[in-house]
């Protein structure tokens, strides 16, 4: 169906283009037959290892959900409740769990990991975030774009007619799968970030690989206004990722101040009807702790994101973040089933 059975999957780069639209396809009809109550359960007697040592909401959610929609059922570890990491290497606990589990799902550092596990668990691992890529992300980005392209003469924008700007930290795992997963759908992809958080050229060069093949058109550049020009989609990720000590906080504000997406940014699309996509979670209020702190020290009441901008925008939002458990399905049926 997708070519992808018995596969693991761990970063975009490893899929052909029609393999990702393969997978957004059948996404697309996960999600009509739950809507219609004709979802066929696939997965029965399937069991799947939920394996995070990193924090989640949404990846961890939209595994389980996915998951017991298909019939499957799931163990959730993690390092305070395993022996992973501190007292078992990622190569013994591949090796068990393989023995044991259907398939993997693995979040945490070093995509090293994920690939070790992947050597050694004999069955499909998939990765739910590294620092290095967000491969289950950008399934759920892609899917959100096609339900929400615009509609011109009453033809909806095919994929390659899309425009996306990534604004703000360009070397993150956000950032990063944005330019290759955008590379493999054939999109026009910008990642707008001040030189010091520019992508690496390793990326950027594999993103032109893939872009090479698919007619993709990719930009990276300091420049917010010419970056984010006639963008239908603009997409921004919290400035400091997961696993980053506290003290780079006030050199990111320093650097992504300018990168921030509030109403001017968003003028400067030009375009009227552009969405905002937005990973979650978001420093958009004075609702989270770090948020607070970061207030208290530099009196800003947002970061990456204001709050009007955001909950101008937050139907897309949330249909993005409903979409992970959607997606994350048709990784799962086109992997196990
Ligand atoms: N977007 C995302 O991966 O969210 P979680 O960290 O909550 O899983
Ligand atoms: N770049 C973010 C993404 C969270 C989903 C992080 O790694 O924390």
């Amino acid at each position: 169906m997708t070519g992808l059975h018995g596969r693991s999957f761990l970063k975009e780069l490893d899929l052909a283009p029609a393999e990702w639209t393969g997978l957004l396809d059948l996404a697309a009809e996960l999600k009509a037959a739950k809507r219609a109550g004709t979802e066929t359960q696939r997965l029965r007697g399937k069991n799947i290892a939920l394996v995070f040592a990193k924090t989640s909401t949404r990846t961890r959610a939209a595994f389980e959900v996915a998951a017991y929609d298909q019939g499957a059922h799931v163990t959730f570890l993690d390092p305070t409740a395993s022996q992973l990491g501190h007292k078992e290497s990622v190569k013994d606990t591949a090796r068990v769990l393989g023995r044991m589990y259907d398939a993997i799902e693995f979040r945490g550092e070093a995509q090293a990991d994920v690939e070790t596990l992947a050597a050694h668990a004999g069955v499909p691992v998939l990765n739910g975030l590294t620092d290095d890529w967000h491969p289950t992300q950008m399934l759920a980005d892609h899917l959100t774009m096609r339900e929400h392209a615009p509609v011109v003469d009453g033809r909806r924008k095919a994929d390659a007619e899309l425009v996306l700007a990534y604004v703000g930290d360009g070397r993150n795992n956000t950032a990063r799968s944005v330019l290759v997963a955008g590379a493999l759908l054939g999109l026009d992809v910008r990642v707008v970030a001040p030189v010091p958080l520019q992508p690496a050229a390793d990326v950027v060069a594999a993103a032109r690989q893939v872009a090479a093949r698919t007619g993709a058109r990719l930009a990276v550049t300091d420049d917010v206004a010419a970056g984010v020009a006639g963008a239908d989609f603009v997409y921004t990720d919290v400035w400091v990722s997961m696993g980053e000590p506290p003290a780079v906080w006030a050199e990111r504000i320093a650097l992504l101040r300018d990168y921030q997406v509030n109403a001017g940014l968003m003028a400067a699309t030009g375009n009227p009807a552009a969405k905002l996509l937005h990973c979650l979670p978001a420093y958009h209020d004075l609702g989270t702790a770090v948020g607070r702190e970061v207030h208290a020290q530099t009196g800003m009441d947002a970061l990456e994101v204001t709050d009007e901008v955001f909950e101008a925008h937050a139907e897309v939002i949330f249909d993005q973040a409903e979409n992970r458990m959607h997606t994350i399905k048709a990784v799962l049926v086109a992997t196990l089933a």
